[in-house]
């Protein structure tokens, strides 16, 4: 399998226009940096990640209770089992995201924060859980939609964090728990690597959303 050059699709990021955000979507983002600030720290992608399984997981459970009723028709038992297999593959790439984070927050003596205690983040994955679920009620196209959008900016995010911090790439990556995650020498590519996985995200959000032309550096 061919290497990925993980600083150069950095730079396809950073040189690609973000999509098109919805005033949901720009309201959740101005959330976030009212309580995290605007600027990109460990703690604040962390709280990011924290959320960011949270669709998926909806997204399968919906999908298993499809599989159970509509058992007896085929073309929605291969649809279904799509959704299945593909929340459930995101899901965990999101959570070893937080995994990696965390190793990373550890590693390099970053403190915690306010809002990573133990109420803040109950309250806010409660409350992304029920508008998770909420969204995809009224629309599972609508939550296919503001999940790219929410990929869209996480992968602009990782992207402008690793140009920000070229001293990333002079980090060697010892951690076996990070190893796991992506097999690189550097934490540069660990989070170059994680902006690519918000691509796949993006992309295949904007694909299951039934918006292909929407697809960027496939
Ligand atoms: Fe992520
Ligand atoms: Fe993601």
């Amino acid at each position: 399998m061919e290497a990925i050059d993980l600083k150069s699709e950095v730079e396809r990021t950073l040189a690609t226009p973000r999509c098109k955000y919805s005033v949901l979507s720009k309201l959740f983002f101005l959330s976030m940096d009212l309580v995290a600030g605007r600027k990109t720290t460990v703690p604040k992608v962390i709280f990011l990640e924290m959320l960011a399984s949270i669709p998926y997981r909806k997204w399968e459970t919906r999908h298993y209770v499809r599989l159970s009723f509509a058992y007896r028709h085929k073309s929605v038992v291969e649809l279904a089992s799509h959704m299945v297999e593909w929340s459930r593959e995101a899901q965990d790439n999101e959570y070893w995201h937080l995994l990696v984070l965390n190793e990373r927050r550890k590693e390099f003596g970053i403190p915690s924060t306010w809002y990573l205690n133990a109420f803040v983040t109950h309250v806010a994955l409660y409350g992304y859980m029920a508008f998770a679920w909420f969204l995809s009620r009224v629309s599972m196209r609508q939550a296919l939609l503001f999940n790219a959008q929410f990929e869209d900016h996480a992968e602009h995010t990782y992207a402008e964090f690793v140009r920000d911090h070229e001293l990333l790439f002079q980090q060697p990556v010892t951690n076996e728990i990070v190893r796991r995650y992506a097999d690189v020498a550097t934490w540069g590519e660990v989070f170059a690597r994680i902006a690519l996985d918000e691509r796949e995200h993006r992309n295949n959000s904007f694909i299951e959303a039934g918006k292909p032309e929407l697809v960027v550096n496939k």
